[in-house]
């Protein structure tokens, strides 16, 4: 769980982490909190849609940017789509969005060979290049499929991953060497950075694409060995595609498939005050994301929309075996009027007079 924009000490993370491992199990039978504006759509399908967030152009049920539609898909299914990604998840609590996307991205071989072509991510919409919420988040990697080749993944003027491919004349054409997993040899992988040094205090637009670089001595013979697949993807998923037939298979599968990404979003303004039930701070673009305080949980984006969780409807999962008393944010424990001992342990609070007895 990553507290954006906050300096949270280990234990206290741990603490609201712990917390919120508890207030989701709650949430799950308890009546939850609303999570959306009254009069607002909150569902699409069986996905929950949460202010900021909102469903059309309806006025105020969203926040700028965070304007989803609701498709009907034809066979009853309704999918969640931001642009043309689908959506398949949204994490109000670490401010995250899984999108998917089809297949890989379109390299398209323009200029001299040694250009190797460009491609651009989401080039069917979405993101955009305006003051938007999202950016590609760090839990994505850079994946690429070809023979001798360098690619670099760039928002705007920054660069934010890259990798190299060789391939050597000893492999013939029979295809990548892919035995050895993706080490460099007929496919590379990179992590993506988003915090650049070059990009610190700047705007970063949202304009990702892919540059590609051929230096190799015989491109038909390396073109060859495979087409050149460009993938950005959720870290690991493409490992899960190693040796299945997605890339072999005539036209690849790759081609069609729902490819994963993480975006991360936050609140493309001025941060609202924090106060005890909730946490605002600054997000690193010069918005704000929040979350709710240690004991509360809800939707932090609404006005007054984290509520007190009462620990005391499941004070055992709290450490508490006594008498409990639910309080703003937290809650009280002790044993019983005529008992005394330890409270949090299960039969840790005994008869005082039964205790004097036996003394
Ligand atoms: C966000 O939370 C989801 C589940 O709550 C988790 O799977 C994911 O790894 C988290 N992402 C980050 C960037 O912390
Ligand atoms: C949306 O909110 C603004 C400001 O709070 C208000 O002036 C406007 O009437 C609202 N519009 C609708 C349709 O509720
Ligand atoms: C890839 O891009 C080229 C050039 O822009 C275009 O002609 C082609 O249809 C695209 N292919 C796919 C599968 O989108
Ligand atoms: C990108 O670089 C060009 C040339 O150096 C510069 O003119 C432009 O302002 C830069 N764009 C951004 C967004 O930094
Ligand atoms: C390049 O590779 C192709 C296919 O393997 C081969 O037919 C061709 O002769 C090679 N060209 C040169 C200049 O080696
Ligand atoms: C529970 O806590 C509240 C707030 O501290 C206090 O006013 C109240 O008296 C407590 N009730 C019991 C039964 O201890
Ligand atoms: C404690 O024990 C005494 C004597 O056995 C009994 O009268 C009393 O009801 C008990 N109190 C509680 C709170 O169990």
């Amino acid at each position: 769980m990553t507290m954006t924009g906050k300096t949270h000490s280990a234990t206290a993370a741990a603490a609201a982490a712990a917390a919120l491992m508890v207030s989701l199990m709650v949430s799950a039978t308890a009546s939850s909190p609303p999570m959306g504006l009254s009069g607002c759509v909150t569902r699409c399908g069986d996905m929950e849609v949460p202010y900021p967030f909102g469903i059309g152009p309806a006025a105020n049920c969203s926040l700028p940017g965070f304007s989803l539609t609701c498709d009907d898909d034809g066979d009853g299914t309704r999918a969640l789509r931001l642009g043309t990604l689908q959506v398949m998840g949204i994490d109000l609590y670490n401010a995250t969005m899984t999108v998917v996307h089809s297949g890989d991205i379109n390299i398209s071989a323009a200029g001299s060979d040694a250009s190797g072509g460009y491609g651009a991510l989401f080039d069917s919409g979405g993101l955009g290049d305006d003051d938007g919420p999202y950016r590609l988040g760090r839990e994505n990697e850079l994946t690429v499929l070809s023979c001798n080749t360098a690619a670099t993944l760039t928002n705007g003027n920054a660069t934010m991953s890259g990798c190299f491919t060789l391939c050597d004349a000893r492999y013939g054409s029979a295809g990548y060497p892919l035995s050895s997993g993706c080490n460099g040899v007929g496919c590379c992988r990179a992590p993506i950075v988003t915090d650049l040094e070059v990009a610190e205090g700047k705007k970063q637009p949202a304009v990702y694409g892919v540059q590609m670089r051929w230096f190799g001595v015989n491109r038909s013979a390396d073109l060859q060995r495979g087409p050149v697949h460009v993938l950005v993807a959720k870290q690991g998923w493409f490992d899960g595609q190693f040796g299945s037939d997605v890339l072999f298979s005539h036209p690849p599968k790759l081609a069609r498939m729902a490819v994963p990404v993480w975006l991360e979003w936050e609140v493309a303004a001025a941060a609202p005050g924090s106060d005890d039930t909730r946490d605002c701070g600054a997000g690193a673009r010069g918005g704000y994301t929040c979350s709710c305080s240690v004991g509360y949980q809800g939707n932090p984006y609404l006005p007054d929309g984290c509520k007190d969780i009462d620990e005391c409807e499941h004070k055992e999962e709290h450490g508490c075996f006594g008498q409990c008393n639910n309080t703003q944010g937290w809650f009280q424990c002790s044993c019983p009027p005529g008992t005394q001992g330890n409270h949090e342990m299960p039969g840790g609070c005994v008869n005082s007079s039964a205790l004097k007895s036996v003394v």
